[in-house]
């Protein structure tokens, strides 16, 4: 198993390039199992969550091609619809292919996710959804086993709670289902965005992208051609090097990076004293002459985003003040904040809400990463703490961060991936 070792440092300085976004990606490649065509899609990034479904796709049927600057997913020799435990158990996205293989074949297994490091994470509401366009839905050995014949028929459906997810795999089942399905409380996350403009760019006609109502009128039954795309860029990658960037006091550079997702990370990052220079596809960040301590509260898009809580959480350490940050997007995901703790960081749980006293000096350890998130918290932390960190279990990381360390070494972090 890999761990980093990683140093403090003074500052950083340069320019990292910013990857295509791990949460857009996935939806797209569950979508190719609607194509009548062969799909290229550019700008995936190198990370373990996509080499997954890829290869969930292959045990399917599909043949997926690696080139170099993209890669072609054909899944017109698709013929199995069972999504094995093995693989689902290692990535909860795998329920991403429960809509598409539904409305395509009539039926889909696909193993019960199962609990996770930052919360229950139900699926309740996409099976819901389901059920209401004429899916029946059984839980069978783990399984959930769906079955619709003669093929989803369009309705209404509101969603109790915003789930990205959940919108993502309604919106592929209706784009195959028989008439229009109206999804109201839809969630407005870009990825979602992206995957309703493919399915648009495609001929499939949806009203309302990035509005909380979409309308989708389904093909009712027929593949659709979709060809090639290019994945949008990932704001979270991108707001955790603006993190690398505050907590370091130091001038980073992003490219290929959409500044326009990330507004409320750009606006909490300048109330705590930080400057930006922004063009269409860059964003620079200036230090702050003393970090200001900051209240955040997780909310769905456009609002601040639990994937940037735990970044926020250890910049936070290194605020002069009294930070407050309320999680309500999952119930547990606080895992980073004992070992930011064991760093010597001052922070108090109070069910949703930790409250994060700085500034501290944080002391280099042995701690383990517990989620994605949480994984590139304790990188950002590493950064300041005094001495050597060593940061294990990093398979959480390698999930969905594209070379961390080498783009962090870019600019000047002492970072090492060594083997256990
Ligand atoms: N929820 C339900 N029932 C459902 C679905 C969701 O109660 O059927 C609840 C969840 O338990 C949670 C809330 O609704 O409290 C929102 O969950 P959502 O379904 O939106 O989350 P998700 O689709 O499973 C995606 C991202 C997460 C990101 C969340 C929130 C992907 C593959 N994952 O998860 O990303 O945190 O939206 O923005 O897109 C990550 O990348 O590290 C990650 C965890």
């Amino acid at each position: 198993m890999d761990y980093l070792k990683a140093q403090s440092v003074k500052s950083l300085n340069g320019i990292i390039k910013i990857s295509g976004a791990k949460n857009a990606s996935l939806p797209l490649i569950a979508l190719t199992i609607l194509s009548s065509e062969i799909v290229s899609l550019k700008n995936l990034p190198n990370v373990a969550d996509i080499k997954t479904l890829l290869k969930l796709l292959s045990n399917l049927g599909a043949i997926c091609k690696f080139h170099e600057d993209r890669v072609t997913v054909d899944t017109r020799s698709l013929h199995e619809t069972k999504a094995t435990y093995d693989i689902v158990k290692t990535m909860r996205a795998s329920i991403l292919v429960l809509g598409p293989i539904l409305a395509r074949f009539g039926h889909c297994e696909v193993s019960l996710p199962g609990g996770c490091a930052i919360g229950q994470r139900p699926i309740n509401l996409h099976l819901k959804a389901l059920e209401q366009m004429g899916a029946k839905i059984a839980i069978k050995a783990g399984y959930i086993e769906a079955t619709a014949p003669d093929g989803l028929t369009g309705c209404n459906i509101i969603f109790d709670k915003i789930t990205v997810t959940g919108t993502a795999n309604i919106v592929m089942a209706a784009a195959l289902a028989k008439g229009e399905t109206t999804i109201t409380n839809a969630a407005r996350e870009p990825e979602v965005v992206q995957l309703c403009e493919v399915l648009s760019a495609s001929g499939i006609e949806i009203e309302g992208i990035g509005t909380a109502i979409l309308t989708i009128k389904g093909t009712a039954g027929k593949l659709i051609a979709i060809k090639e795309f290019s994945v949008i860029p990932d704001r979270i990658e991108a707001g955790t090097y603006l993190c690398a960037g505050a907590i370091t006091k130091s001038q980073i550079t992003l490219t290929s990076v959409e500044p326009k997702h990330l507004g409320a990370v750009l606006a909490k990052l300048e109330e705590m004293g930080n400057s930006f220079t922004i063009t269409d596809y860059t964003i620079t960040i200036h230090p702050a002459q003393e970090i200001k301590p900051v209240k955040i509260v997780t909310q769905e898009y456009p609002a601040f985003p639990t994937d940037m809580q735990a970044q926020f959480l250890t910049l936070a350490t290194q605020a002069n003040g009294v930070s407050i940050i309320e999680e309500r997007l999952f119930e547990n995901r606080f895992m980073h904040v004992s070992e930011l703790q064991r760093m010597g960081a001052d922070i108090t749980l109070n069910g949703h809400t930790a409250t994060v006293c700085g500034k501290t000096k944080l002391c280099g350890t042995d701690v383990m990463a517990t989620d994605l998130r949480a994984s590139s918290a304790l990188v950002l932390a590493a950064l300041v703490a005094n001495g050597e960190t060593n940061i294990h279990r990093i398979y959480h990381l390698d999930r969905g961060y594209d070379s961390l360390e080498k783009k962090l070494g870019n600019v000047g972090a002492k970072i090492q991936r060594l083997k256990e």
